[in-house]
């Protein structure tokens, strides 16, 4: 990482951007900047990993090491997110993700996030139902990202990747994450919805909106500003379906979800649901395995050389991306009965986080986890898409967009060189990044 690089070069797209103060979330938890204390100095049975300040600080991988290696089925009793308990070994996460007759996923029981959804404000959507509707839903979007759809997507989205990429300021700093990363999965999704493409950035806007109530540098009005955006959402959002609904069935995804039998009368609130679960699922994800990849690959550079030698390799780098960088740090559930686990009871009634960032650093399974090998032999055995039911409906697409990526950016750079170390997103469910300054360097 060339951080001598960045303070040496005086340009405006080198300034990290600032991270605005805020209220600490829960008694005890850190202000923005405090330091996180060393995992070895922290009382296993108090660990507390949902912590915002942890995430953005990337102070995370010591504490769940310990957690696999201590107590790998660990309960919290008081957070800002109420009790909860962390499951941070591979097998274990397994072992409940496929589980789903005893682990629901369902919003009526508290959803996919830690703690309780709003009362006033409950957005049904298809990952947060258990059987058979989540299925019914589920299989109405499938077409959108059949394999038929996605070679007629593979054209457009190799031309819209070639065009960004050919428009970038070859040899002068820029930032990846907005230039590239989001741009990209945000051509994408307006693809995907047929969306007003000059308009695109509305979906950004909401996905950004949808997962950071309580970031005040993205939603400085809180509570009430998050409703309201959600619902402008909700008011664009019904207009197309209610469009989509009087025309011919197409296979974007509105015009599906307006005519599939399960899906067309649904109330607005289970629209809006399953609109935000689209984007989010769609936009926060490949956005962050975009920038993951530029910025692995520079923390490991005999990686990259391995990957210039042989492209051939791409395919298999995407996979171990994706387990390296884990776009979703994990998913919930709520335990439908007690359960008996190494050795302790989960309730019924509680709440469960598998925490997959964990699982696809777990020694137990990988050789040298925490290491990037873009030829890892088992790098598809990841489970940063969740393993059960709910399975990554979008997983080949996003896939997809990232193996186009990196064919095209090998036609077109000698390297990517990473300026200084990324700004971080804060909060412990998204894990990725918000800033990261490169140059890109000619052929
Ligand atoms: C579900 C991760 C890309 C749409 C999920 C789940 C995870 C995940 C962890 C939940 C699994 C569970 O609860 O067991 C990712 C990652 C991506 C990605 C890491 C990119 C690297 C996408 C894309 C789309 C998408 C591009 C949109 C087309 C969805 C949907 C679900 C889902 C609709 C719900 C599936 C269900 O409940 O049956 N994804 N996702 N995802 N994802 Fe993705």
């Amino acid at each position: 990482m060339a951080a001598d690089t960045a303070q040496s070069i005086e340009h405006p797209a080198l300034k990290r951007p600032k991270v605005s103060d805020r209220e600490p979330l829960h008694p005890g938890y850190l202000r923005v900047g405090e330091e996180v204390p060393p995992a070895s100095s922290v009382d296993i049975k108090t660990v507390d990993i949902v912590d915002p300040e942890i995430w953005r600080q990337g102070k995370y991988w010591e504490l769940l090491e310990r957690l696999r290696n201590e107590d790998p089925i660990h309960f919290t009793p008081d957070s800002f997110v109420g009790p909860y308990w962390s499951i941070t070994r591979y097998e274990d996460i397994m072992a409940i993700d496929t589980d789903h007759k005893r682990f629901s996923s369902s919003w009526e029981h508290g959803g996919i996030t830690l703690g309780e959804p709003l009362e006033d404000f409950e957005m049904p959507m298809f990952i947060a139902m258990d059987e058979p509707r989540h299925s019914e839903q589920r299989k109405t979007v499938q077409p959108a990202v059949a394999p038929n759809m996605l070679k007629e997507y593979e054209s457009l989205i190799r031309s819209r990747t070639q065009g960004l990429l050919d428009s970038l300021p070859v040899g002068e700093p820029f930032d990846w994450v907005d230039t590239v990363s989001v741009e990209l999965t945000t051509m994408m999704l307006a693809t995907l919805f047929d969306y007003p493409f000059e308009r695109r950035r509305d979906l950004t806007r909401w996905s950004d909106v949808a997962t950071n109530m309580n970031n005040p540098d993205i939603c400085p009005g809180g509570e009430e500003q998050w409703k309201q955006e959600m619902m402008t959402c909700l008011t664009t959002f019904m207009g197309l379906f209610q469009e989509r609904g009087a025309m011919d069935e197409k296979n974007d995804l509105i015009s599906l979800l307006a005519h599939g039998e399960k899906t067309r009368n649904m109330t607005p609130m289970e629209l809006l649901g399953n609109v935000i679960l689209l984007i989010v699922g769609g936009n926060d994800t490949t956005r962050n395995s975009m920038t993951g990849s530029v910025y692995a690959l520079n923390k490991f550079p005999s990686e990259y050389e391995k990957l210039k030698a042989d492209h051939s390799l791409i395919p298999n780098m995407v996979s171990e991306t994706i387990r390296w960088q884990t776009p979703l740090a994990f998913m919930r559930r709520t335990a439908l009965e007690d359960v008996e686990m190494g050795g302790k009871t989960i309730h019924k009634g509680d709440q469960v986080a598998m925490w997959y960032v964990s699982g696809n650093r777990d020694e137990r399974f990988w050789d040298r986890p925490n290491d990037y090998i873009i030829d890892r032999p088992n790098a598809r055995r990841h489970i940063s898409f969740g393993f059960g039911i709910h399975r990554c409906v979008g997983n080949r697409l996003a896939e997809l967009q990232l193996q186009i990526l990196w064919q095209e950016i090998m036609e077109r750079f000698s390297h990517i060189e990473v300026l200084d170390e990324p700004s971080l997103t804060s909060g412990a469910f998204v894990k990725g990044y918000t800033w990261m300054p490169v140059i890109c360097h000619p052929k």
